[in-house]
């Protein structure tokens, strides 16, 4: 018998293991999408509308035809031919492939050349020649909806206007009545602005489909391979088992690699075609001006309070950009991702959502961008509206928020709009947060700088958010629920291999997951390989984005290892001649309760489970487990920030900002860090600097990193990390999602502090990201 390896060794649940997909990042050593290279690739370049609005009159793509080493100009005409002119998005709705009739956003994909190299491509689609009519462009949704204005989706039968959709929830008469019971009602009118998630690699295909078998081998930029496949095998009619699909690594993903791009069906169309490999990368501007946008709500939120600062009701208007096609990466039933859970952290009987979508001449997207669907716009309305409440009713901002949190007794919790929050101490979390930054000292501090003409602002958030989509009764996109997958083979010498369906973008998949199974069997997380990302090898789910891939993927793991743990201990029993019921398992050694002499490893049972049974059971040591959650899982936060604005320019500096995550059990501290201080910066980014806009004729301002400001190193603050743990109670490793939580939370903890250094003057809004000549004009205007 080997000797028992100590828990750390063994790398289980709550150890920082070092990544082990670093080592090959970081030398060089990654397969990125551009690595891949097979004999006879043609390459692909895309020509994009430069206007935002047009007629196409015609397309003449001779000139670019007779280039050397052109094979062939795509047009839209010519995906007609073929039933792929257009495609349905996610939300149920279509977009166009190439564009025929018109071009509906400044980025559109209007023709593709394919080339046998891509320096030719690119410089042929100048050869190309569109004739287009302008069209008065609409960059507004207020504008899309006036009377009169010019229908985008001229194209879409029935349409009549440019409203996307309708969607409401909560109980109106019961908001209402609270409302009649108030004694004020505190009004925000906000925008969250458009943004992007721009992964440093951008998306990318290589498209390999064999003309004699039919075979389709698609090398993508995939955050969900599994789903991509069963969307090409209905949108292209391809034969599901002729598909695979594989993601390699992965250069981040955002959301942003959630949604089939034109570009995909194009190159997949032309390679079918042609007969040869087709590869198509995007530009860094491709990416920003056409590929998965977030964000953009305009919201109006009214919160009815009592004078004592209690809460009785949340009445919510919503108006979404989405751009020309309505593409949200979103479950099927909710026409606004999860906004709904903008009742925030709070108890209250009643709140009533309405929610409008409008078309405008932008690119698609509505992206789940470091949240869970939509929560980064629901949770910076409600910590915005309770800020405001504090100052209205003439409270401090955390008592407000203390005195109307929901109880750690009340969980399980049903908020107004029906979520039913898992576990939570919000009080705890809170108090523990302010206790850290030194709340007291702070708003007396903040006291003797205003009498010096100096502003310095706290600003607090505290955030739910609800991730790991989700349960099958009421999760599914597109028609697939949102389960997840983990299949696990233990080989003869006792090293492992775990297939999932989810997939890393860099959140460290390869080694929590790895520790996942070996918590529970005792194999080193470093004798578990873990693969993900190729439909061919793992078995099928929904994919990576939303958080959800700890709560469902990491759950299917734990279940699957519990599985082969019971037949685990039935050939110990076997081997060591004891009864099942007395064989305990613990840090990979199975022993006879109360003798723990009498022991075999969890390397000796692998061995056995291809060498020595007992009667009538079954060779090897695998299962596979496909989970569907009991309901979603429910981190939480308690974020505060310090902030002084300069009065004269309005350029404001973060002092402090501590931030406490509640992510349930943490399976390994060191990447929940690095995943929490990659949400803080992007919080932060939103808050201050990361923004895309569009001049009036739908010009894309932020198509590059000159006018796209992701902050750097340079510009970020330093983060003060604390942790609660409350453990998911229905999950079966107790954990939460994690990361997202933290762009979920930290925007409206960046802006409250920069309000609250100037709400004394008045001011209960400025809109993100919060730039000095915005701060300067709130200040000039108050005073
Ligand atoms: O879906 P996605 O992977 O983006 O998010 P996640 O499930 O929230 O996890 C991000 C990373 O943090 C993964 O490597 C998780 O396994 C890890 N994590 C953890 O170690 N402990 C938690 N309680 C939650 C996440």
């Amino acid at each position: 018998m080997a000797a028992p390896t100590t828990p750390a060794e063994i790398g289980g649940i709550g150890h920082s293991v070092q990544r082990k997909e670093d080592a090959r990042l970081i030398e060089g050593q990654g397969n990125f999408l551009d690595d891949i290279e097979l004999p006879n690739t043609l390459h692909m370049a895309i020509l994009r509308s430069p206007l935002a609005h047009a007629r196409i009159k015609g397309i003449d793509s001779s000139a670019a035809t007779a280039l050397d080493g052109v094979v062939a100009v795509v047009t839209g005409d010519l995906m007609d031919q073929h039933g792929l002119a257009w495609m349905p998005t996610l939300s149920g709705d279509t977009q166009a492939v190439l564009a025929t009739d018109k071009v509906r956003y400044q980025g559109q994909e209007v023709a593709a050349v394919i080339a046998t190299d891509p320096y030719i491509a690119t410089d042929a689609l100048e050869l190309i020649e569109v004739d287009y009519e302008d069209l008065p462009p609409i960059t507004t949704p207020q504008q899309s909806l006036e009377e009169g204005a010019a229908l985008i989706r001229d194209e879409k039968e029935g349409q009549i206007d440019n409203l996307a959709y309708t969607w409401e929830t909560g109980d109106k008469g019961a908001t209402e009545e609270a409302f009649s019971q108030a004694d004020r009602v505190v009004t925000l009118e906000t925008h969250y602005p458009r943004s992007h998630p721009a992964p440093l690699e951008t998306c990318g295909i290589l498209a390999d489909v064999n003309s004699v078998t039919g075979q389709a081998t698609i090398y993508m930029t995939s955050q969900a391979p599994h789903a991509h496949r069963t969307l090409f095998a209905m949108v292209a009619g391809l034969p599901e088992q002729n598909i695979r699909i594989v993601s390699p690594d992965i250069g981040g993903g955002f959301g942003n690699k959630v949604p089939i791009y034109p570009g995909y069906v194009v190159a997949t169309a032309a390679s079918l075609l042609i007969g040869q490999p087709v590869k198509w990368v995007e530009s860094r501007t491709e990416n920003l001006i056409s590929t998965g946008f977030a964000r953009d709500y305009y919201m109006k939120g009214e919160l009815a309070v009592t004078d004592e600062g209690r809460i009785l009701g949340l009445r919510v208007n919503m108006l979404s950009d989405q751009g020309a096609f309505y593409s949200d990466a979103q479950p099927t039933q909710f026409r606004a991702g999860l906004f709904h859970v903008v009742t925030g952290s709070y108890d209250f009987p009643a709140a009533h959502i309405d929610c409008r979508g409008a078309f405008t001449n932008k690119a698609p997207g509505g992206v789940a961008y470091r949240c869970s669907f939509r929560i980064t716009e629901a949770s910076y309305l409600i910590e915005r509206l309770v800020q405001n409440a504090a100052y209205e009713v003439g409270i401090d901002p955390a008592e407000m928020r203390l005195r109307n949190f929901i109880q750690p007794e009340q969980f399980p919790y049903e908020t107004a709009t029906g979520f039913v929050y898992d576990s939570g101490d919000y009080l705890t979390a809170l108090r523990t947060a302010l206790e850290e930054v030194g709340y007291e000292d702070l708003r007396r501090e903040q006291a003797e700088a205003r009498a010096e003409g100096r502003l310095i602002g706290i600003g607090i958030a505290h955030f739910t958010e609800a991730v790991g989509a989700g349960p099958s009764h009421t999760y599914d996109i597109a028609g697939l629920k949102m389960i997840d997958s983990a299949e696990l083979r233990v080989h003869p010498t006792g090293k492992a291999i775990l297939k999932l369906g989810v997939k890393t973008q860099g959140q460290g998949h390869e080694t929590t997951f790895a520790q996942i199974v070996a918590e529970v069997l005792g194999i080193p997380a470093n004798d578990i390989k873990v693969e993900h990302g190729d439909t061919d090898h793992t078995p099928y789910g929904l994919g990576t984005y939303a958080s959800r891939s700890t709560p469902v993927g990491g759950a299917a793991t734990a279940v699957v290892a519990r599985k082969l743990a019971d037949k685990a201990k039935k050939i110990a029993a076997h081997l060591l001649e004891a009864a099942e019921e007395d064989i305990e398992l613990a840090s990979g050694v199975l022993s006879v309760a109360g003798s723990p002499d009498r022991s075999v490893t969890i390397q000796d049972i692998a061995l056995a489970a291809y060498t020595n049974l007992p009667e009538g059971m079954e060779y090897g040591l695998e299962d596979v487990t496909y989970y569907d959650p009991p309901n979603l899982t429910y981190p939480y936060g308690s974020y505060i920030v310090v902030v002084e604005v300069d009065p004269d320019t309005g350029v404001w500096q973060v002092q402090r900002m501590v931030a406490l995550d509640d992510c349930g059990v943490r399976i390994n501290p060191m990447i929940v860090e690095g995943q929490i201080c990659g949400g803080l910066t992007e919080g932060f980014a939103m808050s201050a600097m990361q923004w895309i806009t569009f001049d009036d004729d739908g010009n894309c301002i932020g198509a590059n990193f000159m006018d796209y400001l992701v902050p750097t190193a340079w510009e970020t603050p330093r983060f003060e990390l604390l942790a609660t743990e409350v453990p998911s109670p229905h999950h079966p490793i107790g954990a939460k999602g994690v990361g997202e939580s933290a762009t979920v939370g930290s925007p409206a903890a960046f802006v409250n502090a920069v309000i609250d250094a100037l709400a004394h003057l008045g001011v209960r809004n400025i809109d993100m990201p919060v730039l000095p000549d915005r701060v300067w004009a709130a200040i000039d205007e108050a005073s």
